[in-house]
């Protein structure tokens, strides 16, 4: 049976993907690195990782069974992950209790159905460019000042497959679950 890189996101509307985009362009100016393209951007809920895909039906019911309420997000300042190849760049997202509950029921959930989640705790972000590189005299907290701010309401979060075609990254919704 084959086996599927999966991940559970919540999915940004198109404009707040224009307004990152901008910022993956003014942010250009200042960093090397490796940027998200538009139509990828998103916020992870739960990474699983390579999944066989007989297991699509038990990760199906375990996002059914922990939906609640849709909620309000707001994007914050950037943050990094920092890496030997430059590490992960992104936008941060105010503290949201919405988010954190909805994160760690699905979390719950998928471990009482056996999968091995990530242990470290859960930290929103919004990745915006990967082996990224800073000017060395470019401060994150003056950059941030640079960034649109935005705002938007969890509606929905989908499970997506991640694969690699022609040398792109295409991330492809398997599965819907409303937030009422
Ligand atoms: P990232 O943006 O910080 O890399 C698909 O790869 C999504 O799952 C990305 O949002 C990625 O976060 C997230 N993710 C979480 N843990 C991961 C891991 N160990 N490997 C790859 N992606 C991971």
């Amino acid at each position: 049976m084959a086996a599927l890189r999966l991940f559970i996101a919540i999915p940004l509307p198109g404009p707040v993907r224009g307004l990152l985009a901008l910022d993956g362009e003014t942010l250009r100016r200042f960093c090397r690195g490796s940027f998200t393209r538009e139509e990828n951007y998103h916020l992870t809920l739960v990474f699983l990782g390579e999944t066989e895909e007989e297991r699509l039906p038990a990760i199906i019911a375990a996002m059914d069974a922990s939906a609640g309420p849709g909620f309000p997000l707001r994007l914050g300042p950037l943050g990094r992950f920092p890496g030997k190849d430059g590490g992960v760049l992104w936008r941060g997202l105010a503290e949201s209790d919405g988010l954190m509950c909805l994160q760690a029921a699905l979390s719950e959930r998928l471990r009482e159905e056996g999968f091995r989640l990530e242990r470290r705790p859960y930290r929103p972000h919004l990745t915006l460019a990967r082996k990224a590189l800073l000017q060395r005299t470019v401060k994150l907290e003056t950059l941030s000042l640079k960034m649109h701010p935005s705002r938007f309401r969890a509606r929905e979060m989908i499970l997506f497959s991640s694969a690699q075609r022609d040398g792109k990254r295409v991330y492809t919704p398997l599965h819907r679950t409303a937030l009422r």
